[in-house]
């Protein structure tokens, strides 16, 4: 899975990110179970210790981060490439910036020029951390990141549920076998005791970064910080050492 060498953008996508300390992927091979409000989640409670953190959702068809984070979807400023917003302390970068309310049906190759084309032209500038919201599952963005950013470390969400511990296994899997860097495994939305997401993370020797309860207050938290600053999700959000 190497570099396009007739594709320039590949070869600008590294120099883009040339002040970015740390691209951490927060992924899930599910749906639903919580990558944006972790990722969203995350980059907030760094920024509140003074960390320069970017936010970049990628989930092109749902992005959320905007929802989670309370952010207007006006157009990023340009001017040697695009800005991303700042809110909160957090440089941020959502294809909802540039569609609205549109939907933004895309599919194998366009997906990845999509990927490209704002890996391209986005100015991060320097930064600490940058957390890259993944789409559900393990399909065209999450392989093309892997290739695109060999710097990349994922951070995967999972929960306890027998529903998603089967595709979380297939995920750890997957990610063993490609070399993809792991900042850890995360159980999101817990609910009883049992921890059988810990489990899966001695079999494949990757660091368990703790759970994150189901809060019921999160859903009126959304679109507010200072709500989200005082949910559990804030509170237990792991922060990367
Ligand atoms: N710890 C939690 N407690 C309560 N509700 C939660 C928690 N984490 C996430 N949720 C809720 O679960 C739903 C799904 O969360 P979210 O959109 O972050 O998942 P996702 O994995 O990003 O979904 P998608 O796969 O569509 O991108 C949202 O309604 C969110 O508010
Ligand atoms: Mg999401």
């Amino acid at each position: 899975m190497s570099l396009n060498p007739i594709d320039p953008r590949e070869v600008v996508v590294a120099d883009r990110l040339s002040g970015v300390s740390r691209i951490v992927g927060v992924t899930g091979s599910k749906g639903g179970i919580g990558k944006s409000v972790v990722a969203s989640t995350l980059a907030l409670a760094l920024a509140d210790r003074g960390i320069r953190v970017g936010l970049f959702d990628l989930d092109f068809t749902s992005p959320s981060d905007h929802v989670v984070l309370g952010v207007d979807r006006s157009f990023p400023d340009e001017e040697f490439g695009i800005d991303p917003h700042r809110v909160h302390g957090i440089d941020m970068m959502s294809v909802a910036f540039f569609a609205g309310d549109a939907p933004v049906p895309m599919r194998g190759d366009a997906a990845t020029s999509a990927l490209l084309e704002l890996l391209a032209i986005t100015s991060w500038g320097d930064v600490d951390v940058l957390i890259l919201d993944m789409p559900p599952g393990l399909g065209d963005t999450n392989l093309d990141v892997i290739r695109l950013l060999p710097r990349l470390e994922f951070m995967l969400v999972g929960n306890g549920s027998r529903v998603v511990i089967e595709s979380v296994r297939r995920a750890l899997h997957l990610f063993a076998e490609l070399n993809v860097p792991m900042v850890g495994l995360l159980e999101n939305m817990r609910r009883g005791e049992r921890n059988s997401v810990s489990d899966l993370a001695v079999e494949y020797a990757v660091p368990f970064l703790g759970s994150i309860p189901y809060d019921p207050t999160l859903e009126d938290a959304l679109g507010n910080v200072e709500r989200l600053r005082d949910t559990d999700v804030y509170r237990s959000i792991p922060t990367l050492g």
